[in-house]
Parts: C-alpha cells; sequence; structure tokens
C-alpha cells in the first residue's frame, strides 16, 4: 500500500509577531511543494484563524493541542467543536512539551483523542521515549504504552484520522536527529504493535512519522526508510521552507 507522505511543521509559542506570522505565511504561499505530499502547519492557536484566512489551499493548518471537553469553565483552553467551526482540520495530541512540561498522562492524551475525533478533527498522536528509556532498552516498550492508552478508546475506523509521529524525546531540540535506522527500527515496530493491538489493514494504512531534529540536510535518508511516511517538523519549519516528499527523495 502507498501512505500518502506527511510533512506537518510544529511552530510551537512562535514567531512572536504577527509581522512574523505574515512573512512566515507568505514564503510557505510561494514555496514548491510536492502535490502528492499532505502538508500542514500547526501555528500558535491564536494565529490559527488569521493563517488559516492567508494560507495557500493545498497546505492544512493543525492546533498544537486541545481540551477534551465541547465547552465550559476551563481557562485558557479549545475546544475541539472551537477547532471544528473555526475550519480547523487537524490536532496535535500527546506532544511530549504536553506530557513533561504540562503533565499530560496517556490517560489525557487518550481521552483529548477521543473527544477530537468525536469533534471530525485528525489527530497527530505523539509519542516518543527519554533517553534514560532509550539507554534503559525500553523505546518500545514506552511507546507501545503511550500508544495502548489511545488504542483502547479508538474502533478500527477512527484510525483513518491519526497520524503517529514518533518524537524521542531526547532529539527534539537537541540537533541530535535519530539515525535512519534507528527511526526505521521504531517505526517498523510501531507497525508491528498496530498489527496485533488493532489490525493489519489499520497497521498497513496508518502513517507512521518522525519528529526531532529534522532539517533539510537530514530529511532524505530518513525519508527513503520504508515505514517512515513523513515528518513532524519544530525549528526548521520556521526557517520558512517545508520540503516535500520529492526533495527529500532527492
Ligand atoms: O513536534 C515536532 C517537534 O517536537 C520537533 O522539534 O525542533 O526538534 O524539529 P525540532
Amino acid at each position: 500500500m502507498t501512505r500518502q507522505f506527511f510533512v506537518g511543521g510544529n511552530f510551537k509559542m512562535n514567531p512572536a509577531t504577527r509581522e512574523a506570522k505574515r512573512a512566515l505565511v507568505e514564503v510557505l504561499n510561494q514555496a514548491p511543494l510536492d502535490p502528492n505530499t499532505e502538508v500542514v502547519i500547526a501555528p500558535p492557536s491564536l494565529y490559527l484563524i488569521p493563517i488559516l484566512d492567508l494560507l495557500r489551499k493545498d497546505v492544512k493548518v493543525a492546533a498544537q493541542n486541545c481540551h477534551s471537553k465541547t465547552s465550559g469553565a476551563f481557562t485558557g483552553e479549545v475546544s475541539p467543536a472551537q477547532l471544528v467551526d473555526a475550519g480547523i482540520p487537524y490536532v496535535i495530541l500527546g506532544h511530549s512539551e504536553r506530557r513533561t512540561l504540562f503533565g499530560e498522562t496517556s490517560a489525557i492524551v487518550a481521552e483529548k483523542t477521543r473527544a477530537a475525533l468525536d469533534a471530525g478533527l485528525r489527530v497527530i498522536l505523539c509519542a516518543g521515549e527519554t533517553l534514560a528509556e532509550r539507554e534503559a532498552g525500553r523505546t518500545q516498550q514506552v511507546v507501545e504504552e503511550q500508544l495502548q492508552a489511545v488504542v483502547g478508546r479508538l474502533s478500527p475506523e477512527d484510525w483513518s484520522r491519526i497520524v503517529i509521529a514518533y518524537e524521542p524525546v531526547w532529539a527534539i531540540g537537541t540537533g541530535k536527529v535519530a539515525t535512519a535506522g534507528q527511526a526505521q527500527e521504531v517505526h517498523a515496530a510501531t507497525r508491528k504493535y498496530l498489527t496485533s493491538a488493532v489490525s493489519p489493514a489499520v497497521a498497513e494504512s496508518t502513517r507512521v512519522i518522525y519528529g526531532g531534529s529534522v532539517t533539510a540536510s537530514n530529511c532524505k535518508e530518513l525519508s527513503i526508510q520504508p515505514d517512515v511516511d513523513g515528518f513532524l517538523v519544530g525549528g526548521a519549519s520556521l526557517e520558512t521552507r517545508i520540503r516535500g516528499h520529492r526533495e527529500c527523495k532527492g
């Protein structure tokens, strides 16, 4: 099966000004993108609607998080229903920064994933181990524990709206990108896990993308790995150039 290549840009809490935001969108609007690659950018929530109005229509927009409730007394939060109402099709959930800095457990991530799907969103579901967990040989155990919480809340049909992002915590923002072999190993093991935990069809069709210090100089070798279906790019996505499949494949 051919899975559509996916390139996501997670802007995190950047850029800092509306002028920089406009400049970023302007360059993206003129970028030569591969029509066969799905491109999604995730700006800060404050910029979601303005960017949606400025952005070319072949690039999608994602929120970086959402609450699990539809509305209510949750100061500072954004609901899945509000994102759908605003025309935002994707949301990133379970990013390691949400897990480590904001105490999001896998159970919370699963609850949010269920709520996001129920509202009609597509989900970029993040999972990944810390350096200590990798050095202890627990990488796959940690990734599967994080995914298992979500598996228990989803039907097989739900997986058509999930993109899994394997993001080793030790590679995020560090410049220490996983080797192609490391990424392929975890991606293949994750697909094998999905085969038994959900179904062979879901395992085959679900895109598993890599995130963690991806740049223009290292994306080619990663992109040709059989189980690497794309990227979730942080810092390099702010360099105003998202490389599509063809450029990464060389
Ligand atoms: O969600 C993607 C992000 O965590 C990766 O960040 O800066 O290492 O590409 P970066």
